[in-house]
């Protein structure tokens, strides 16, 4: 397996026509889609810079929900928290920057990752589903800080660009695992999944349709004929716990 760069991805076209009408306060999502890192992490900063927005604090708020003292490790269970770096959701991004559309988190936990995904790339949508519920209210309190800066930003008639959608859920009991609408991207941060909720991933990402992009953290999804998906990369990029093996995967 070859090491990934923005070439080994197939590519398709990117509309910019929801990316117009932002400003300096998302320096990101201009419509020359021209990003820099240090950009990308000024704007999230500016946005999530509050105590109540960070992933330790989501981390903690985790830890509380399983009986056990903040500040700990995270890698008790399968709801044992951790994050994927905003910075590393960025040069992500950029290796598959040529999809546009739907992402889902699976186990979205602070909804961080969505909205670095969301900054960083034209996605029209973005859904969450988390199962403990502090964690799931925290996503809908840092989308009220993405709603403040928009407004900040924007005139207030102007309709949000970008429609986030966070359930309080368990992904073993998405019916017939089946995500309505299909993913565009779907990312799975399934290091602390057990095989049994791993299994659930599985086949919730073999019912998406063909074209559908996965970013698996860990735990790489099946391949082959019977599965209809395949691997095109994986790499080495950083987590709020540590470094974690990304395999970027596609529906085929
Ligand atoms: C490692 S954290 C990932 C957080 C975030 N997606 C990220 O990558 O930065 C895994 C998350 O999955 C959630 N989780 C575990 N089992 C779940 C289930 N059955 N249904 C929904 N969420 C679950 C945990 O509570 C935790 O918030």
């Amino acid at each position: 397996m070859s090491e990934l760069t923005s070439e080994s991805i197939p590519t398709t076209s990117i509309s910019h026509a929801n990316l117009t009408h932002f400003t300096t306060a998302f320096p990101t999502l201009q419509s020359t889609l021209t990003t820099s890192p240090t950009l990308l992490s000024q704007s999230f900063s500016s946005i999530f810079s509050s105590t109540t927005a960070s992933w330790e604090y989501a981390h903690d708020l985790s830890r509380e929900a399983r009986g056990l003292e903040k500040g700990g490790g995270g890698g008790e269970s399968a709801l044992g928290y951790g994050e994927i770096l905003p910075e590393t959701v960025f040069e992500v991004m950029e290796v598959i920057r040529k999809e546009h559309g739907v992402v889902y988190d699976l186990g979205s936990g602070s909804g961080r990752v969505l909205f670095a995904s969301c900054l960083s790339h034209p996605f029209t949508s973005a859904y969450g589903l988390e199962y403990l519920p502090t964690l799931h209210e925290n996503a809908l309190h840092n989308l009220s800080l993405w709603r403040k800066k928009e407004l900040e930003t924007f005139c207030s008639s102007t309709p949000p660009l970008i429609s986030f959608n966070f359930t309080n859920a368990d992904i073993s009991k998405i019916p017939n695992f089946k995500l309505t609408p299909n993913p565009t991207l779907l990312i799975c941060h399934a290091t602390l999944f057990d095989n049994d909720l791993f299994a659930c991933v599985q086949l919730i990402s073999e019912n998406c349709e063909i074209g559908t992009t996965f970013i698996m953290v860990t735990k790489e999804l099946r391949t082959g004929g019977v599965t209809g998906i395949e691997t095109l990369g994986r790499k080495q990029w950083e987590m709020s716990w540590g470094w974690a093996t990304i395999y970027i995967q596609r529906r085929v």
